[in-house]
């Protein structure tokens, strides 16, 4: 898949007033911070395109970029942010899983996941809430350039481990990735051209 176009179209707190029309679109979402909005930098090749910021919280909307002119990438505000309040937490944002449970035109969401960290409680929960709501996802480790290809290893292999004690058959489909060196850039966007195609 090559990007030769990437463009903001529109930032929404309402899913209902998202584009309407029925192009295929592909969600960030993870902890705030983990990279979601440099994610989408870098595989569009732009620097600016999503807002981002070493501060989580940065992203609070939902926001539509329209690629190749016949596609979106959606970058959302991000979950788990201390300062949003427990019972917000617990939930997620509304009209986060609104947006989940409404948008049909989602082939697939990416659940972002900094792998420095050793599983989290927020995370587990979030993949569990799309399970139960069959919404399909692969987790997009990121920040890859932080850690030793050893490390690596041994981070992705503790998640395994997790998520197979946690009720999961088998581990999603997944990606290693660096915004800042563009490792995992190619794999993901290949992906998103296969899926893209069915
Ligand atoms: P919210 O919008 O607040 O939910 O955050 P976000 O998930 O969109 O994260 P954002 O892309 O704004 O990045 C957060 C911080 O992490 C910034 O300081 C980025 O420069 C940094 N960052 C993001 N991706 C990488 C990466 O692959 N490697 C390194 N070293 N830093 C990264
Ligand atoms: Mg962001």
């Amino acid at each position: 898949m090559k990007i030769t176009s990437a463009n903001f179209v529109i930032s929404n707190s309402e899913v209902s007033k998202c584009p309407t029309n029925k192009l295929p679109e592909y969600a960030f979402i993870g902890r705030s911070n983990v990279g979601k909005s440099s994610l989408i930098n870098m595989l569009t090749n732009r620097k600016n395109l999503a807002k981002t910021s070493g501060r989580p919280g940065k992203t609070q909307l939902i926001n539509h970029f329209i690629i190749n002119n016949n596609w979106y990438l959606v970058d959302l505000p991000g979950y788990g942010y201390a300062r949003v309040s427990k019972s917000a937490k617990k939930v997620f944002q509304k009209f986060i899983t609104e947006y989940f449970e409404q948008r049909a035109q989602l082939v697939s969401a990416f659940v972002l996941i900094d792998i420095r960290h050793e599983p989290q409680k927020v995370d587990m929960e979030f993949m569990q809430w799309m399970g139960e709501h069959q919404i399909p996802f692969s987790i997009v480790f990121t920040k890859a350039d932080k850690l030793k290809p050893k490390a690596i290893e041994r981070n992705v292999a503790d998640y395994k481990a997790k998520m197979l004690e946690d009720t999961w058959e088998e581990m999603p489909n997944y990606f290693i990735t660096s915004s800042s060196s563009g490792i995992g850039k190619d794999e993901l966007l290949s992906y998103i051209g296969e899926i893209n195609m069915e």
